[in-house]
This record gives structure tokens, C-alpha cells and sequence, in this order.
């Protein structure tokens, strides 16, 4: 219905838009900006909300104003509005702040500019970048890892899903952010922790492997699903390792331990559900997804089996992304759009 797209995203500490195109059934990044405030967040080893929202604020407009510049080189860019034929907005799940600042600025452009206004769920737009000059196929299984999500959904079409499982704890990315900063490692501290293992030995430190096997049933009565992860254990072990005063020249070792437990945890959940659902693909998405390690073992390990994963820099929170989901979605009413920030791929 749309051939090109603005696509916003300011779920968390990335403030982030996009122009995509699609042409003969494919789409293109016309352009890409992401700015982040992970530099800022360094120092607290995690994400402020208050201060993510507010750094979202004074970049929304300049981000916006830069991707529709590098899509549209003068002397279109001069016209405004855009020569785009719809706006989206990532509007949930996330934090509230951050998620609302994306969603009224949406609001608004379409509202000023007289576009159709696009809600693309942000866990969806993840898979979605692997739609971003590439063409995944059904049914699949999809694999979202992340700083807030580690889901497992079994697709059957763009609008025919079925959530499968996820983390019942800390996500995986999650779960390298908060070893990471045990580690002393500043956030995001996936990168790093990845950067400092391959200075270490994976086999170093017998960590668990959390809910590796399939068929983990919910023992307290809440939703069972058959595809659960926890990664907290596994955090609770490197924590206690270091407060057993391992010397610093071995947080390589431990580094690599913890990448080698989170990825076999990963791969093998993953090939055991692409078998089951004898799928002819699997797409992986979200931050970790740019793990190196993830990357390679999952592509060994999935061998018969295709598998799609986004350039690494589409792994990452970004606009485009969003642009990508939203060929997929329709429009809504902009004056009724709500934030949402514990939308969920289970319903
Ligand atoms: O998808 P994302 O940008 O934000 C969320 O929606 O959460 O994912 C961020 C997560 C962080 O936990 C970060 O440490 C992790 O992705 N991450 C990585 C890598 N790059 C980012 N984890 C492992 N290896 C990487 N190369
Ligand atoms: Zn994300």
C-alpha cells in the first residue's frame, strides 16, 4: 500500500528514525539515524529512565529533521512536509518516558503533515529488520534477544504468530548487562563482555546452562509455556564466583564461561523448536543477535536449516526497523494512539 515510510523509535536509550522504500517487493534504508545516550547511562550501569526520556527529548526533532535530509538530498528536503507516504512509531512495550516522547512527536508530524500514522509494535520491528533488503520465508521460527527480551514465537505469516516462550527472569541481554557491570565493564555491556572473551577460555568456569532443555512447565501455576528461558541463575553464579575473589586476570575466562552458557543456551532452545515445528527458517533478532559468537554457532548448529539474521547494526534498536514493520501493519485514528509499555508478543 506504502512505497516509503518514516520510521521512529524511542523505546529506550536509542532515539532513532528512518526513511525505508519498498520497491519490487523489497525494501531499502533510504536513510538511518540512530543517537544514543548509552554513553550517559555508562556511569549507572544501566538505564535512567528519567534521564533516557529526557535525552530523547532534545534529540527526537534533529534525528528526525537528519533522516529525512539524508533521504531526500535538497532541494526536496527543503519542502516540507517529506515526500514520505506514512510515519511510524514504535509504541510499546518500553519505558513509558521514552515510548511517549516517540509517540506525540508521531502524533503530531502526522497530524501537521496530513500522513497516516503507523503503531508497530517494537519487538515485531526487530524481526522486521531482517525484511531490510532481504526476504525471510514461512513458517518460522523466531528468536528475539535483547536487552529487555529473550522470546521464542513460531511464525506462520506476517500476521500469524504464535509466542512460543521467554525469559521468566532477566533477558538475556540482560543478563550480560548486569554481569558486565559485576565485571567491572561499563553499558552496554554485551559488546564488551564479548570483546573480553576472546581473551578467555569458554570452558575456564562450569556455569549453568538455565532451562536448556524444552518442555520447562511453569511449577507456580502462571502461564506455562513449553519454551521458557531464566537467566538469572546464571548471573547469580558469576556474582558468586566473583565474590569468591577469583584474581581479574581470570574475568576473561569468566567472560568467555558466561558468552559459551548464554549462546548454548540459546542455539540449543532454538534448533530443538525449529525441529519440532519443522520450520523452514529461523530469523533471530534484537541486540544480541550481533553477537559474534551467537552467530556463528547457531548457523553451524542449524545446519539444513536456513537462518536470518539482521546486518549487526540492525540488531540494535534503530527506526528502520520500524519503517520495515510497518509496510505490514495499517494505519490508526492519530488522535487515539496510546503508548504502551508492557506490550507483549503473548496474546
Ligand atoms: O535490542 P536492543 O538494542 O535493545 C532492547 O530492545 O533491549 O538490545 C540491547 C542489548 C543489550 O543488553 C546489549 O548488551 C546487547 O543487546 N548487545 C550485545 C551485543 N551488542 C548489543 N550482546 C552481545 N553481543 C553483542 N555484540
Ligand atoms: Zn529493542
Amino acid at each position: 500500500m506504502f512505497k516509503t515510510i518514516l520510521g521512529i523509535e524511542t523505546s529506550c536509550d536509542e532515539t532513532a528514525a528512518a526513511v525505508l522504500e519498498q520497491k519490487e517487493g523489497r525494501t531499502h534504508i533510504l536513510s538511518n539515524i540512530v543517537s544514543s545516550s548509552a554513553s550517559l547511562q555508562e556511569k549507572y550501569g544501566g538505564v535512567l529512565p528519567e534521564q533516557a526520556a529526557r535525552e530523547q527529548l532534545k534529540m527526537i526533532i534533529p534525528v528526525i529533521e537528519e533522516a529525512v535530509k539524508r533521504a531526500f538530498p535538497p532541494p526536496a528536503a527543503t519542502h516540507l512536509p517529506p515526500p514520505v507516504d506514512a510515519i511510524a512509531v514504535t509504541y510499546g512495550p518500553g519505558l513509558i518516558g521514552s515510548l511517549l516522547v516517540g509517540v506525540e512527536t508521531a502524533k503530531t508530524l502526522a497530524q501537521i503533515w496530513d500522513k497516516p500514522l503507523i503503531p508497530v509494535n517494537h519487538l515485531l520491528g526487530h524481526f522486521y529488520a531482517n525484511w531490510i533488503d532481504g526476504s525471510p520465508v514461512f513458517p518460522s521460527i523466531g528468536l528475539l534477544i535483547s536487552g529487555g527480551h529473550t522470546d521464542l514465537v513460531l511464525f506462520k505469516s506476517h500476521h500469524r504468530y504464535k509466542y512460543l516462550g521467554g525469559t521468566r527472569d532477566d533477558a538475556a541481554g540482560e543478563c550480560l548487562d548486569k554481569c558486565a557491570r559485576l565485571l567491572g565493564l561499563s553499558y552496554p555491556g554485551g559488546p564488551k563482555i564479548s570483546e573480553l572473551a576472546q581473551k578467555g577460555n569458554p570452558k575456564a568456569f562450569n556455569l549453568p546452562r538455565p532451562m536448556i532443555e524444552k518442555g520447562n512447565f511453569s511449577a507456580k501455576g502462571g502461564p506455562a509455556y513449553g519454551w521458557d528461558f531464566s537467566f538469572s541463575g546464571l548471573k547469580t553464579a558469576v556474582a558468586n564466583l566473583i565474590k569468591t575473589n577469583i584474581p581479574t586476570h581470570r574475568y576473561a575466562d569468566l567472560a568467555a564461561s558466561l558468552e559459551q552458557a548464554i549462546v548454548d543456551v540459546l542455539v540449543k532452545k532454538c534448533v530443538q523448536a525449529a525441529q519440532k515445528y519443522k520450520v523452514k527458517q529461523v530469523v533471530v533478532a534484537g541486540g544480541v543477535a550481533a553477537n559474534n559468537k551467537l552467530r556463528r554457532e547457531l548457523k553451524e548448529a542449524l545446519a539444513g536449516i536456513s537462518l536470518s539474521m539482521p546486518e549487526p547494526y540492525l540488531c540494535t534498536d534503530n527506526g528502520a526497523m520500524v519503517a520495515s514493520r510497518a509496510f505490514f501493519e495499517n494505519p490508526v485514528n492519530p488522535l487515539s494512539l496510546q503508548a504502551d509499555p508492557s506490550l507483549s508478543l503473548a496474546r
